[in-house]
């Protein structure tokens, strides 16, 4: 027998083995071992991300059963990728070579919503959207709003600590997080935080785990606060000549004190792409469109007050929407955009670096330039009022050069990010996307305690490898 014939040998003989202990604690239906099935767990949504094959995918229903997988997975020190809807954008739910995926998805009970405490109790694979309108039946909102909410579930919000539109007003995934129940690397189940209003504790582990990417543990309970639900948002849509005069009228709405409930960005390439697309009728002459919403008693008069603003620095043309019906159309076409940019060249790769508001024209600017630079297409949109930049790199994947450019310029968008005192990712994660960039964020020391963590949760270096760092 040859060394590679006996080296897959052993490897099937493993994954039997491997098979074997997970079905002592799990029902045939929730052990996948079809090679054409478990492949389709191999990615997430990000591009330039490897992936290797999974050797079984694993579909929980309960606690005790997640505490069988990882019990498992440390006696054979099998690598776990914990994964909700794979609709990342890091790599940060790739599969590694011969690992197990442990799905979250059939975990998607709402266990509880209470109107009084304002927290909702949930499993992991609850998607956003069946949340949101869950809690709205009680009068009440869960507002982080990530534009795949309609697919992306809350255990995969917290492993990145999402965001979303209405941040800019609401906050991201993190202020939401009051408590959570995790399933160690070992198997042994940790409760975190509180269900309280307030609760100090001792560590926020809480916070510890909210952007952790799979890799300290298994959220297998979150507690999650509630807001009252606000009145129905109103859009306002401003057409600029330029992008610096759109993010001009953003730094006087912010320093003006409004609170808008949406302030987002879209330059001419992605309105173009979104009319294409799903023929939105947005106007395509305009350079820069910007949405602005408010969700407060009296919408059209904050909305008159911050259009005049667009209007003092420039806008060609500010148009109310007429109703919610109107307004919501607005929204849908900005969710669509990068769904939209993807259809341009076929491949995106898309940046999620953030700048303090005030430096958001400069970093608009530079992504200009930086796409003359390489000959690239590259369309803006933006949780402009966040600072928060989706600068995606349209390209062509067949095209070697093409996409080498399509690489460089998205680093040397992150590059650009961090001079002007930003990070490399306001809201989709680290994942295997920006794991070189992390360190130049953070810096030695914080990479030395970044790791010092994750050795305490994860001595065995089993979950979620190769992601982060
Ligand atoms: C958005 C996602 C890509 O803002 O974060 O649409
Ligand atoms: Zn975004």
């Amino acid at each position: 027998m040859s060394r590679i014939e006996a080296s897959i040998v052993k490897s099937a003989a493993t994954t039997g083995n491997l098979v074997d202990r997970l079905l002592s604690g799990l029902p045939p239906e929730a052990v996948l071992t079809d090679p054409d099935i478990t492949a389709s767990y191999a990615n997430d949504m990000a591009s330039f991300c490897e992936a290797g094959t999974p050797a079984v995918v694993v579909l929980p229903r309960t606690v005790e059963q997640v505490q069988h997988v990882m019990r498992t997975a440390t006696d054979l020190r099998v690598p776990v990728v914990p994964q909700g809807a794979r609709s990342g954008l890091s790599g940060g739910a790739n599969a590694s070579e011969g690992c197990i995926v442990l799905s979250l998805t059939k975990m998607d009970r709402i266990l509880e919503i209470n109107p009084v405490d304002r927290i909702a109790v949930v499993e992991p694979g609850v998607i956003n959207a069946t949340l949101s309108r869950a809690v709205n039946e009680h009068g009440l909102s869960y507002p982080p709003d990530p534009s795949s909410w309609e697919m992306c579930t809350i255990g995969g919000n917290i492993g990145t600590a999402s965001g979303g539109l209405c941040c800019v007003k609401y906050g991201v995934t993190a202020e939401y997080v009051l408590g959570l129940d995790v399933v160690l690397a070992d198997g042994r189940l940790m409760s975190t935080g509180r269900r309280t209003a307030k609760g100090v504790a001792g560590y926020d582990l809480t916070r510890l785990f909210v952007g952790s990417e799979g890799s300290l543990g298994i959220v297998v309970r979150a507690i999650l606060a509630l807001k009252p639900q606000p009145p129905q948002q109103l859009v306002l849509a401003a057409e600029f000549a330029s992008a610096a005069a759109a993010c001009d009228a953003v730094c006087r709405i912010m320093a003006g004190g409004h609170v808008p409930s949406l302030l987002e960005l879209m330059d001419r390439t992605t309105v173009k792409a979104v009319n294409d697309l799903a023929g939105m009728g947005l106007p395509e002459t305009t350079e820069a469109l910007l949405l602005a919403a408010f969700d407060t008693p009296d919408p059209a008069a904050d909305l008159a007050a911050v259009g005049a603003l667009c209007e003092a620095a420039g806008a060609t043309q500010v148009v109310p929407a007429d109703d919610a019906a109107e307004s919501e159309l607005l929204l849908q076409a900005r969710r669509l955009a990068l769904t939209a940019l993807e259809a341009v060249k076929g491949t995106t790769m898309i940046d999620d670096v953030c700048v303090p508001r005030s430096k958001l024209g400069e970093l608009i600017e530079g992504v200009e330039r930086i796409a003359g630079k390489y000959d690239l297409t590259i369309g803006v949109c933006a949780h402009a009022g966040d600072g928060n930049t989706h600068p995606t790199v349209c390209f062509d994947a067949a095209d070697p050069d093409e996409s080498r450019r399509a690489r460089e310029s998205f680093d040397e968008i992150m590059a650009l990010g961090l001079e002007l005192g930003g990070t490399i990712t306001g809201e989709h994660g680290v994942g295997i996307l920006k794991k070189e960039w992390l360190a130049r964020e953070i810096g030695p020391v914080g990479m030395e305690m970044q790791r010092a963590v994750k050795a305490v949760f994860d001595p065995l270096g089993i979950l979620n490898p190769g992601k982060l760092f």
